[in-house]
Order: structure tokens, then C-alpha cells, then sequence
């Protein structure tokens, strides 16, 4: 029978039947496992129960997971406090050791004993203690009556008498979010540890593998993960770095399973995933999909071929431009994806059909009809009006906010000079002391203004061509100005006159006194630039962009508890807000274009074929390539003899639930979230389990490169590594 049932999901989901929910689609919130997936979940082959996934009263998986330094997750291996997390999670820490002696990027880094692990200022790990619904106190007294403003400083008096009331031990905080667009509220117990110290990475050319290239790609060799070491006080309590702290102890740690994956295992991800957008009407998908992205990609095409054949000419270069490159390349690269998957999978006509049903629904009930009746029109004259201004936003956030690089600097002395204008100098001291040393040291350091004034003349260009509402006002009036209708001509009496482009002369500049220094930032060119640039966006976008964006989310709310309330037997997930989810599905592969089919596990000897020499993305350390010669596997390769390395499932995950344990049917560690395949990465509007996937590295990979490839087997010894499968 369940076989039956199993072919009629398949054939379903194969012409595209899209009101089941898949399994894998979904991050759910961890209180509700038992009443909402639970079932499901055994049924996918679980052996645990929700209460071993999360529990406040034992000890459970969640107490193994931290989110790592806010952005990442994390989680613990060891009854001694080690963290496994991704590589490109680590890699500032990493970075901040390195030096031309001790070049920890390039060749790696294991602490020999507890000692040699390397401190970190501002890195925290932080646990979740529990999750409480309190939406009824949180909205007591909101009603449909009021302003949104009123709305929002009722809910904000809530909020205060909730954290006033609330019983917290010592070291607990508690944090208050809104979930469902603002329909509940959860509060979050949490504790959070800041001596984390580095334990060990892998060098880039296997923890970086295939780099930009590779990123959002499957098949994938990449061996993304760093380890890090909780440290506590005496008391097993967080405190401040001291070497007096000693290795904090956990609730719990993940045993490791040496026992790896077939296709169809039962898989879950426990992390915190940042940010996803699930709800959203049809009107906004195509906005997405036609405006919104097309423009945001074409500017970084622009801007990223200008700094590659840059890099590609000049060694120097490419150092001090492959992490701004990897960073801007990531969301240009994923973007492209997204566009393609919605169209692939026709996101946009599975909205409306959704849509439709809904439609049927809310016109076939009276009190639904009073209550719910315009908000798909109201949605469609909102998404219309804020078009150009949701575009303007993109076009000015990624020109002079992101990809040119010198507007940034400018803008903060826009803000430097406002310091001193408005709160006098010894605000102004302070502010441009954090300046320099937390901006501009590292801003110099690796700043080519000959490209940067390339990029500029290319993006300012394509601002000035496409900008509405006299947003290239300020461009026309210099240009006319200078007597020219030239990009370059600008660009070159932007770039020479401002003593901002070159380090030497800004440092001048600030070494001035206040008075002094706040006339000649006055005076720079690249000054009046921004500031009349950034007047141009707040006179003429910025606050009617806020209005209407006010009114969308209100409507957005609305159909939020519509959807709710008109499916009532549909189990809905909140949108990702960075707080603890669980998501769950299985190792599958998948077909990304015709003809051509995925297999989900990726080994070394795809790291071989890959390999080029001496290229910057694809040279195999030789070391690697001697073991893989020896097959020196130790207990890490499969029953065929082969390494693993990589790979993916249909976990519904997000950027955030970068450094997430994969986990398997009884709790046991099996792999390392880092990446979403490219076809798939539109899961961010619309999940769809035919071409979603996650992507991992197997925790043999790791366990291999840990022991064998840097034969630090003292890490080994303290893990607790386990066969369920035989057992
Ligand atoms: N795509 C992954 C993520 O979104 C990895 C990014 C880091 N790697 C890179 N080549 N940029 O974060
Ligand atoms: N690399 C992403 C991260 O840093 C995860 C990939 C994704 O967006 O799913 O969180």
C-alpha cells in the first residue's frame, strides 16, 4: 500500500501537482515537531522521536547546536567543547592568524594541544535553552483598527513586560521575534559562550576547492569545514577569554557515523537559517524574476568582468581581490540561478494557481470575503507602485553601495562630516578612529583605484542610462559641468581631484584638525558626489519606497493569517528569521536539464579528475594526491574502497545553515550543510523537491582530511565516532 501511495506522490509531483506539500520542504520550528512532523518524519525513516530532536526538560540534539557568530551555524563533536562548522564560516578568524610566515590560508592550520588553539576576539557561539510561544501577551490589545504605528508601539510595551517577567537564570537572555509576518510571537532562551577559540582548518586548496567556479555547483569536491573549541569558565559557565577557561563541557555531542549515506537515507538539518520569503503573491515573484534580478545581475556582470581580467593579469591583484570577488560573484551567481529554477519549474504559474485556489476558497465564504476579498488586488496595485522604486533601490544600493568600491569610503565621510556638524568634535574623533581602523586600514590595504575608477565609469554609466524620477541628476549636472557627455572624463575629475582614491592623502586629510579636515572633506569632489547622490535617493525614493513597503507588509500579514485560516488543514512553516529550524528530507539525486541525471555522492576521485596544476581554484595539494596514489584510506572509505566527499539532499536549508550538521535517522552526524545546487536556489520563494537540493560534505571526508591528510589524530581520539548501520 504505501508503495501504491509512494508511485501516485512520484506520478503527482512528475506532471506537477502542487498541492501536497513535499516532503523536504520546510523549516520548521522545533516546539512544534511532535504535533506538526513528527509522523512524517518516522515515516521517512526516523528512529528518533520529535522529544529526542528538542527537548527543554532532557538533554537533545539542540543542545549540541550553536549559531556561530550570528551568521553561521555550529555544532559540537566532542565532550570537550570542539565545534564543527564550515570553512567559509571560519575563514576571517583563519585569515586574522595568518601571516607570510604562518600562512594558515594556504597551508593550513591544526593546534597541536589545547594551548596552540588561536583566540578570538567578537566570536561567539550561542545555545538555545527554549522556545516559547507568547504571541497572546505579545499582541494583547492589537487590533485591526490601528495604525501601523500604534500597532507597533503596543506590541513594543508587550514585548518589555514579557522580558521583565521573565524568569532567567544567570547568563540566560532573552530574545523576542515575530514569526508568520508578524501574526505570533516566540521568545528564545538563550546562552551565549564568547572564548571560542580555533582549532584547526584545512588549507584552501581542499576547504576552498573549486572556489568560484564550483560555488552553487553540483557535483561538488569541496571540503568546507574548520573546527573551533568552546571555553568556559571554571563552572563550566560562559566567560570572557582568559587562559584560565578550560574546554566547556556540553549537554550533548554528536557521535559521528562512519557508516555514510545511500540514496533515500532519512537526513535532518538542525541550524539557523537566515532569511526566506515563502509567501510572497505571483506579483512579486515576476517582479523578481523580470526587474529585480535581471538588473542587480547585469550591474555585477559589469562589474566583475572589469576586476577578473584585472586579477587575471596581475597576481597582486588577485590576492587583494579574491574575497571581495568571491563575495560579490556569490549572489550574482546565485541570483542567476534563482531566475532560472522559478522559470524552470514555473514558480510563477504555481503561485497563481495557488492563488486561484485560494480565490475559490475566500469567494465561497462570506466572512472570509469581508476579511480577505482585496488582498490579492490590493498586491497587485502595490507591487505595480513600488516598481520603480523597488528597482531605483536595487540600482542604487548595488552601484554606489556595493560595487563601487570608492562610494563606500566617500559615504562614510558623508557621515564623518555630518558627525562633526551635528554632534561636535569629540564624536567626530571617535567616529573616524573606529574609521580607520576598522574601515580604511583594510580598505587600502587592498585597493587598486585604476580598476575601482573602471568599474565606476561602467556602472555609472548604466545608473545614468537607466535611473527614473532625476535619480541621475546629479551625474547630468556634473557632466555638463565638466563640458562633456564622457563616463571617462567624469570619472577621471572624480578620481584625480579626491584625496580619497589614495591612502597617503587621506591620512593627511584626517591627521588634520577637525575644523580643517571637516572643510577639505567639504571640498572633495568625491564628497559632493555622494552627498548629492545620496539626497537625489532620500528626496526622491527612499521614503516612498518605505511607505508603500509599509502597506505591502501590512498585506503581507493579512495573507499570511489568510492562508492560515482559509487552508486550515495545510501545515504551514514560518519564513526563516536566523532562529533554530529543523528541515528534513533525503539523499536523492536529481535532474537538472534534459537528459542529464545527478548522483548524489561525490568522491575523491572526482577531486583527481578536477585537478589542474598550480591553478588557484583547482590544484590539488600533492600531498592529497600521494594518499589518494596509496589509497592510505585508513576507516574512512566505503565499502567499494572509495573516499566520499560530498553529498546533497532535499533539505529545504538558506544561507545561515552554512556550518548545520546533517544528521541521520538516529541522530548521529553524517555530513556538514555548505551550499544549495544552482538550479534549486529559488527555495528561497518556492521550494520545489523536483531540483531542490543541499548540498554537504560527508563527515568521512573530513574525518579523512583530519587524520589523514593532517594527521592530527588527537582530534580523532576526542570524537565519538559510531557504525548504527551495522550496529
Ligand atoms: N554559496 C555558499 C554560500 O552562500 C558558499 C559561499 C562561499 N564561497 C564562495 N566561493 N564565495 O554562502
Ligand atoms: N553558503 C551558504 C551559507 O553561508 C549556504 C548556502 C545557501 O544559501 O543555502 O549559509
Amino acid at each position: 500500500m504505501k508503495k501504491i501511495l509512494r508511485s501516485v506522490l512520484v506520478l503527482l509531483i512528475s506532471i506537477g501537482v502542487t498541492s501536497i506539500s513535499f516532503a523536504g520542504e520546510g523549516m520548521w520550528l522545533p516546539l512544534f515537531l511532535k504535533s506538526l512532523n513528527e509522523a512524517e518524519m518516522q515515516e521517512m525513516g526516523m528512529r528518533m522521536t520529535a522529544e529526542d530532536v528538542y527537548s527543554v526538560n532532557k538533554g537533545s540534539l539542540k543542545d549540541a547546536i550553536v549559531h556561530f557568530g550570528g551568521f553561521c551555524t555550529g555544532e559540537i563533536i566532542s565532550d570537550q567543547g570542539l565545534l564543527l562548522t564550515n570553512h567559509h564560516c571560519g575563514y576571517s578568524q583563519v585569515q586574522s592568524h595568518t601571516t607570510l610566515e604562518n600562512n594558515y590560508i594556504k597551508d593550513g592550520f591544526w593546534a597541536a594541544s589545547h594551548k596552540h588553539e588561536l583566540q578570538n576576539p567578537g566570536l561567539f557561539a550561542k545555545f538555545i535553552v527554549r522556545i516559547d510561544d507568547v504571541s497572546k501577551q505579545a499582541l494583547k490589545g492589537v487590533s485591526d483598527k490601528m495604525t501601523e504605528k500604534e500597532r507597533q508601539s503596543t506590541i513594543d510595551k508587550n514585548l518589555a513586560t514579557i522580558k521583565k517577567a521573565a524568569k532567567l537564570d544567570k547568563f540566560q537572555e532573552l530574545e523576542i521575534k515575530p514569526f508568520f509576518k508578524g501574526n505570533q510571537y516566540f521568545s528564545i532562551t538563550t546562552v551565549t559562550y564568547n572564548d571560542v577559540r580555533l582549532v584547526g582548518a584545512p588549507p584552501e586548496m581542499i576547504g576552498k576547492f573549486g572556489a568560484d567556479t564550483d560555488n552553487w555547483v553540483w557535483p561538488r569536491h569541496t571540503g568546507d569545514f574548520s573546527l573551533f573549541r568552546i571555553y568556559a569558565n571554571e563552572n563550566n559557565e560562559p566567560a570572557e577569554y582568559s587562559e584560565n577557561n578550560v574546554p566547556y563541557k556540553p549537554k550533548h555531542h554528536l557521535p559521528i557515523s562512519l557508516d555514510g549515506v545511500s540514496p533515500d537515507d532519512f537526513t535532518l538539518i538542525f541550524g539557523f537559517p537566515g532569511r526566506t520569503n515563502e509567501y510572497l503573491p505571483s506579483d512579486a515573484i515576476s517582479q523578481i524574476v523580470d526587474v529585480l534580478n535581471p538588473a542587480k545581475i547585469s550591474i555585477r556582470d559589469r562589474a566583475l568582468k572589469i576586476v577578473d581580467s584585472a586579477m587575471r593579469a596581475d597576481p597582486a591583484v588577485k590576492i587583494q581581490y579574491a574575497s571581495k570577488f568571491a563575495r560579490i560573484a556569490n549572489y550574482w551567481k546565485k541570483w542567476i540561478g534563482e531566475s532560472k529554477g522559478i522559470k524552470a519549474t514555473d514558480g510563477i504559474g504555481r503561485k497563481e494557481k495557488l492563488e486561484a485556489d485560494f480565490t475559490k476558497k475566500v469567494n465561497g465564504n462570506k466572512k472570509f470575503k469581508v476579511k480577505y476579498g482585496s488582498i490579492l488586488s490590493d498586491f497587485k496595485t502595490q507591487y505595480k507602485e513600488i516598481e520603480p522604486y523597488a528597482l531605483m533601490r536595487d540600482y542604487h544600493g548595488e552601484v554606489l553601495g556595493r560595487n563601487i568600491e570608492i562610494m563606500r569610503s566617500a559615504n562614510y565621510m558623508v557621515s564623518l562630516a555630518d558627525r562633526y556638524k551635528d554632534n561636535g568634535e569629540e564624536e567626530y574623533n571617535q567616529f573616524k578612529d573606529r574609521l580607520i581602523s576598522r574601515y580604511f586600514d583594510g580598505f587600502y590595504k587592498n585597493y587598486r583605484p585604476e580598476i575601482d575608477q573602471k568599474v565606476f565609469v561602467a556602472l555609472i554609466e548604466m545608473y545614468d542610462q537607466n535611473a527614473k524620477m532625476e535619480m541621475n541628476q546629479p551625474i547630468q549636472a556634473l557632466l555638463s559641468s565638466l563640458k562633456t557627455k564622457d563616463y571617462n572624463v567624469l570619472a577621471k575629475h572624480l578620481f584625480e581631484n579626491s584625496k580619497f582614491t589614495d591612502q597617503e592623502s587621506m591620512y593627511a586629510l584626517l591627521g588634520q584638525n577637525p575644523k580643517t579636515a571637516v572643510t577639505q572633506i567639504m571640498a572633495d569632489p568625491l564628497y559632493q558626489f555622494a552627498k548629492e547622490m545620496s539626497s537625489a535617493y532620500s528626496n526622491n525614493i527612499a521614503e516612498k519606497y518605505s511607505a508603500i513597503n509599509g502597506e505591502i507588509e501590512k498585506n503581507q500579514r493579512l495573507y499570511m493569517k489568510a492562508l492560515m485560516d482559509v487552508f486550515p488543514d495545510k501545515a504551514f512553516y514560518p519564513d526563516a528569521n536566523s532562529t533554530l529550524r529543523v528541515t528534513y528530507g533525503k539523499v536523492d539525486g536529481y535532474t537538472p536539464r534534459d537528459a542529464v541525471e545527478y548522483t548524489p555522492v561525490t568522491y575523491l576521485d572526482g577531486i583527481i579528475e578536477k585537478h589542474v596544476e598550480d591553478d588557484y581554484e583547482f590544484h590539488v595539494p600533492a600531498r592529497l594526491r600521494k594518499l589518494y596514489d596509496l589509497k592510505d584510506y585508513g576507516q574512512y572509505a566505503d565499502k567499494n574502497g572509495k573516499v566520499p566527499v560530498c553529498f546533497i539532499g532535499t533539505n529545504h536549508t538558506t544561507g545561515g545553515n552554512s556550518g548545520s550538521p546533517a544528521i541521520d535517522a538516529y541522530g548521529n552526524l553524517i555530513g556538514l550543510n555548505f551550499d544549495r545546487a544552482w538550479e534549486g536556489t529559488m527555495s528561497d520563494y518556492n521550494y520545489d523537491s523536483s531540483i531542490c537540493r543541499n548540498i554537504m560534505v560527508d563527515a568521512r571526508y573530513i574525518l579523512f582530511i583530519i587524520d589523514k591528510y593532517a594527521g592530527a589524530r588527537h582530534l580523532i581520539d576526542e570524537m565519538t565516532l559510531v557504525h548504527p548501520k551495522e550496529d
